[in-house]
């Protein structure tokens, strides 16, 4: 299932290119070697999909395109700018199936290119003049930087809990989801029951989508992906199908190989983890029933994420929501 060929992309496509001009803006006045380098990750695809939550929940609400548009590319570059952070902080070479800026370029220029996207999100989402999608945009970010350090400095030497793992996939990709959704009402000034109702959407929405995510991590194929498989089993991380498989094999010592960094501060004990034991891993998660499992689990989010879209009326709008929603789950990239 490809996203270009679903019925929202056809419905938003006279604003789409809008949303990609105004993130294209944020080139004027970059020294040369960075506006392009910002320019070819903007162009470079991924899927698009917070955007486009953003534009049909204005849709939804009734809010006028034009206001929509700039939160819309906010959200985005949002979404970017921490791609670019994560990236060098994962030291991950490759993304969208290219090379990222810090497979050529230094921390430092990296860093700083980050936080020029960064500068660029907060001026996209102020053009709105709606203080609320300020105040939430900076919220958002706030959780999502410290979901980066908590995971950085995570100490724990024992399996997280479900719990644990919501926390961590909430801050890392379910309230940004949460944000986009919530922009419509917000945008529109409806009241908190419907703000609360899209942001509580966007969370179930991201979470799925997150769950997808981590399944792919070991399922998937590296160049439909377009990164690299198994990355977060190298990165020590324990996501939700790992954990399914590791609850029904309490004595795998792999646990503690995979937990080995947990004690010692991510990112400076190099990726000493044996590429052998770890493809072993992957073997043995492909063969459990440790995908099938987490995919029932961001199922049920789905649906309920669906229930709750169901309470509006059934518009092209509502139907292009719940396009993505099913999306989120049968992705293969
Ligand atoms: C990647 O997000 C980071 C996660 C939250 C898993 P996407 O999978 O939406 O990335 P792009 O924008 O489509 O490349
Ligand atoms: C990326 O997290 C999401 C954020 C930085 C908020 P990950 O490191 O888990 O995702 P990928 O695998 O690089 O896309
Ligand atoms: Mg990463
Ligand atoms: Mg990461």
């Amino acid at each position: 299932m490809k996203s270009e060929g679903l019925q929202y992309s056809t419905m938003l496509r006279d604003e789409f290119p809008a949303v990609h001009a105004t993130m294209l803006e944020v080139q004027q006045h970059l020294p040369d070697p960075v506006a392009p380098a910002l320019a070819a990750i903007i162009n470079g695809g991924g899927k698009r999909l917070r955007p486009a939550l953003v534009l049909l929940s204005a849709h939804m609400f009734d809010v006028d395109a034009k206001h929509a548009i700039p939160v819309a590319a906010a959200v985005e570059m949002l979404h970017t700018a921490t791609l670019i952070h994560d990236d060098l902080i994962d030291n991950a070479l490759i993304r969208r199936g290219k090379q990222t800026l810090n497979a050529n370029w230094s921390a430092a220029a990296t860093v700083l290119t980050g936080d020029v996207a960064f500068a660029w999100a907060a001026e996209l989402a102020a053009r709105s003049q709606n203080l609320k999608v300020v105040e939430r945009f900076s919220e958002t970010l706030a959780i999502i930087c410290k979901g980066e350090l908590n995971q950085m400095f995570d100490n724990r030497v024992q399996l997280p809990t479900e719990a644990d793992y919501y926390d961590r996939i909430f801050s890392k990709t379910a309230s940004l989801f949460a944000l986009a959704a919530e922009s419509g009402p917000l945008l529109a000034q409806r009241d908190e029951t419907d703000v609360q109702r899209l942001r509580t959407f966007g969370i179930l929405l991201g979470e799925a989508f997150q769950i997808v995510d981590d399944v792919l991590d070991f399922m998937g194929d590296e160049a439909t992906l377009g990164k690299p498989v198994g990355s977060d089993l190298r990165q020590g991380i324990i996501t939700l199908p790992v954990l399914h498989y590791f609850r029904r094999h309490p004595d795998d010592v792999r646990i503690s190989t995979i937990l080995a960094r947990a004690g010692r501060v991510r990112g400076h004990d190099g990726y000493a983890r044996s590429e052998k034991s770890i493809q072993a891993l992957i073997a043995d998660l492909r063969q459990s029933d440790a995908a099938e499992w987490a995919m029932q689990e961001a199922e049920t989010r789905v649906a309920e994420a669906n229930t709750l879209l169901a309470t509006y009326p059934d518009t092209p709008y509502r139907q292009a929501m719940q396009e993505i929603t099913a999306f989120a789950v049968q992705r293969q990239y």
